[in-house]
């Protein structure tokens, strides 16, 4: 039918079916990407919110024929980067836009609440925002920058007052980001914004068996159906079809099994993506299942069928000995054991996966371009080019709504490329929320039998722990996880005696590979779980008992290499008070139904893994500017700013003269993964070194402007590095070694309030104490403290990937606004040795480590029990409630 309507002040007529809808006409037919996609059209993300007539709403779920003579705004008609609304300007300057996937969606529901509410509070912005998700910020800053806009709004302040003056000091200063204002105006150009002209459209057909033989694919009547132009299989892959991150075992397309759940067996292209999905769904697909590895335990037991011909189902082993742990456990008088596990996880970040791909140039020199949210792109190039048989390629990076890990791993980009070098024609792969499941790795689970002894003061005398990793069916990095946990494993603390094993096992689960902390998360649930433990039976306060057992410079972690600097016994102090004032409110809470209670978890986070490198290079451009050339990816954690402004402060250059050249594989050196919290040390160390040799240069050649450096015969581009003083593996026998040279510490304290009738858990306030040396972006910072403890509190209680039942955000039970809890950061800036610019490091994980054993522990103290499997559910807590009686 014909529909009139308003988008941003221009009158448009459509003709519409019935099923099209308004977020569908925005994006394909009017080229307005600000509104976003997350789930599937299914009103659970928010991040499509426009406003109609007035009011916010989720435009997947309007259907435009019901919209005539409708009045619609969406976020390109509030403001643009140079001339943005103050809405737009209040969530750059409260720091409430990391990947900035969300922030359109939330300016318009913001928008239309503060339309009718210029002023506001905590519980009313609360339920405008409640269909709006977000899982970068841990949502405090969004409600910061939503009362901010109505001081705006109401002329109380403007944002000059509060804008950082861009000539001032660049270090410690919470300059906007440079990439804030593009993603609050909806110009940011994320991978399912980015059209190609006559690109087809691809979907893929996967597996619906954990394991089995593919017998027959017919595609008979997939062919016949609209709009199909064709199909592809592992055939037609011309490479080693293998995405190779450290092991060659996971295909571009299953040739003749699969593995999980998921796994991807053919491809159909078609012109429109709708009848790409619907011709994918009627491939047939004969399989023959086979016995199912539903565990470890099924995996390794004797005569398991082997998941991968060439290699056992338990693939790797790694052990860690320092001292003899059995010896001292005999002789400790006080030793606690216990049994924990943790689950499967989904990384959630709010973007689905995306990839476009197509042909540059013709016949066998064409380059073939891969557009997609990798944050390694030229270890992504080398794995595709392999895979596909193609040399010549490049990639692209787009803006990137959140990873957290995740895109560590291709998922589908070897499907695109893999579809444009088949067809010859330009591809776009934009799977939707349920898909993206299906393709993307998850956090292995850990299950870990656990020791701990301790003597009669106190001090911990020896650790044991058994450690068993489900690698699900494909390696990834799964060896490197349990590397990471054996790095990390004694945390915070001196334990003399260590014993440690780690298998990684191969099973019919979805596949592993990195999630936020990649390893020390798991493992360190374990050991702070069973401090806290420990106190508890020796009666000892647990922030005593872990002042008591800090690590001390000159003392050894359980890799054996000695630590020169661990300030981790003065965050504990700083937690004091705030701890001593829980301690108190919460003892009025122990009995009745709603109980409260008070927990400690904390963490020692390696930056800078031995033999890790960075290479950045600088160039002095003719506006006396400087732009970086490095592949740092920014998926949300604000590398943007770091780079800009460690290079404005070396250089003593104003903001606006840092440009950044990150993107693309062609113009950028590979510096490794943004990935392991290791930017800031690394690649900000690199680019570091190479402002200093430009300076040099310049001071050398008496220049002060790039015409006279050239004149004087210098390059005016310099190549920086930075490289770890240790390398080489840890001791396959022993797990000593070299480790990480740096540390960040963190101790996190959780207030909880728990009903004792539902088991429902409620985080009311989480108090984050850390310190990784002099912070750079005070914002920024905050905001990687806040989402990190958002995302460890739904790993705590909520969340869980169940293959075949987890299938969008509401069964993933994504942490909303309403879960959304009080935070506080207590920031101490010990500059370390070795450390970039004034001796910072990095913080993106850091929240991750301990928060969950924090909850378990608070939970503990307010009901008396131990919830050792996480997530912690209503319904564990009130069994674990009955069967204490
Ligand atoms: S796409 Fe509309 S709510 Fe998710
Ligand atoms: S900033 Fe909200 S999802 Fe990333």
């Amino acid at each position: 039918m014909k529909v009139k309507l308003k988008v941003n002040g221009r009158l448009q007529q459509v003709v519409a079916d019935k099923s099209l809808t308004l977020l569908d006409l925005l994006r394909d037919e009017f080229k307005l990407t600000g509104a976003k996609q997350s789930c599937d059209k299914a009103g659970q993300c928010g991040a499509c919110t426009v406003i109609v007539n007035g009011k916010a709403v989720r435009s997947c779920l309007l259907k435009v024929a019901k919209l005539d003579g409708a009045e619609v705004i969406t976020v390109e008609g509030l403001g643009t980067p140079d001339n943005p609304h103050l809405i737009q300007e209040a969530m750059v300057l409260a720091g409430a836009v990391q990947c900035g996937f969300c922030t359109p969606g939330i300016i318009m529901s913001a928008k239309a609440l503060l339309d009718v509410n210029p002023d506001p509070g905590t519980e009313e912005i609360k339920k405008a925002l409640r269909h709006n998700l977000c899982r970068c910020t841990g949502y405090t800053k969004i409600i910061d920058a939503v009362k901010l806009a109505g001081r705006f709004i109401r002329n109380e302040i403007s944002p000059e007052d509060i804008r950082p003056d861009p000539d001032g000091p660049k270090y410690g200063v919470s300059h906007p980001r440079p990439s804030g204002l593009a993603k609050a105006c909806g110009t940011a150009q994320f991978t399912a914004d980015i059209i190609v002209p006559g690109a087809l459209e691809l979907a893929t057909v996967r597996s619906p068996h954990p394991h089995a033989l593919i017998k027959k694919i017919d595609f008979a009547a997939a062919e016949q159906m609209p709009g199909v132009i064709g199909v592809m299989t592992a055939k037609d892959i011309k490479g080693t079809n293998r995405l190779k991150y450290t092991v060659a075992d996971r295909p571009v397309l299953c040739e003749d099994k699969v593995r999980y759940i998921g796994d991807p067996v053919a491809v159909i292209a078609a012109v429109t993506r709708q009848q790409a999905v619907e011709a994918a769904k009627a491939v047939q697909v004969e399989y023959e299942p086979l016995p199912v590895l539903g565990s470890p335990e099924e995996a390794m037991a004797e005569g398991a069928i082997q998941l991968h011909d060439d290699r056992p189902n338990l693939c790797f082993i790694q052990p860690q000995i320092k001292g003899d742990a059995q010896k001292a456990l005999a002789e400790s008088p006080t030793v606690i054991e216990t049994h924990l596990t943790t689950q499967i996880n989904h990384q959630a970040p709010l973007e689905p996966e995306a990839c476009v791909s197509y042909l540059e140039g013709e016949g066998e020199d064409a380059q073939l371009v891969v557009i997609g949210r990798s944050i390694v792109i030229h270890k992504h190039l080398s794995m595709l080019q392999d895979a596909l048989g193609w040399e010549n390629m490049r990639y692209e990076e787009a803006y990137t709504g959140g990873q957290f890990g995740l895109k560590l791993e291709i998922s589908s980009e070897g499907i695109a490329a893999g579809a444009a070098l088949h067809f010859k024609r330009p591809v776009r792969y934009i799977p939707g929320l349920a898909e993206s499941m299906l393709m993307t790795p998850k956090r292995h689970p850990f299950d870990m039998k656990v020791k701990l002894g301790a003597d009669s003061e106190g001090r911990i005398t020896a650790y044991d722990i058994n450690i068993i990793v489900d690698n699900g069916a494909y390696h990834s990095n799964g060896d490197v996880i349990i590397n990471r946990a054996t790095q990390m494993l004694s945390g915070a603390y001196n334990i003399p005696n260590v014993h440690a094993v780690s298998k990684l096992v191969y099973t019919n689960n979805p596949w592993g590979s990195a999630a936020r902390g990649a390893g020390p998360p798991q493992a360190n649930f374990a050991l702070e779980c069973a401090v806290n433990m420990l106190a508890d039976k020796l009666g000892k306060d647990p922030l005593e008992m872990r002042i008591l057992n800090s690590l001390q410079p000159g003392q050894s972690k359980s890799t054996g290499s000695v630590v020169e600097q661990w300030p981790f016994p003065e965050l504990c102090e700083a937690m004091r008070p705030h701890y001593k004032r829980s301690l108190l409110e919460t003892r009025e809470y122990k009995s009745g139904v709603i109980r409260r209670g008070v927990g400690l978890g904390a963490g020692a986070f390696g930056i800078g893994g031995p033999g890790d490198q960075a290479i950045v290079a600088i160039e002095l451009d003719p506006d006396d500017g400087v732009t970086i050339y490095a592949a740092v990816a920014d998926p949300g954690e604000g590398n943007d700013s770091m780079l800009t402004q460690l290079a404005a402060d070396g250089l003593g250059l104003p903001l606006d003269k840092i440009h950044l050249m990150t993107k693309d594989s062609d113009q950028t050196t590979a510096t490794g993964p943004a990935a392991g919290s290791r930017m800031t040390y690394m690649v900000g160390g690199a680019l570091v070194n190479a402002a200093q040799q430009l300076k040099q240069a310049m001071k050398d050649a008496g220049a002060t402007t790039y015409r006279e450096l050239k004149e004087a015969g210098r390059p005016a581009r310099y190549t920086g590095t930075r490289t770890t003083l240790e390398a080489g593996p840890l001791d396959p026998e022993t797990g000593q070694g070299p480790s990480f040279e740096s540390v960040v510490h963190a101790l996190q304290m959780a207030e909880v309030e728990v009903n004792t009738e539902t088991g429902e858990v409620k985080v009311l306030k989480m108090t984050t104490a850390v310190d990784s040396g002099p912070v750079i972006n005070p914002l920024n910072f905050e905001g990687q403290l806040e989402g990190g403890a958002d995302m460890g509190a739904g790993f705590a209680l909520r969340e869980q990937y169940i293959a075949g039942q987890t299938k969008d955000w509401v069964t993933f039970k994504f942490p909303s606004i309403k879960t959304a809890f009080e935070m506080e950061s207590i920031i101490r800036e010990t500059p370390r040795l070795r450390g970039t610019g004034k001796g910072s490091t990095g913080v993106g994980e850091m929240t991750m480590v301990p928060t969950a054993p924090a909850i378990i522990s608070a939970i503990k103290d307010a009901i008396g029990v131990w919830i050792c499997n996480l997530p912690a559910t209503p319904d564990k807590i009130k069994a674990a409630l009955q069967q204490r009686g």
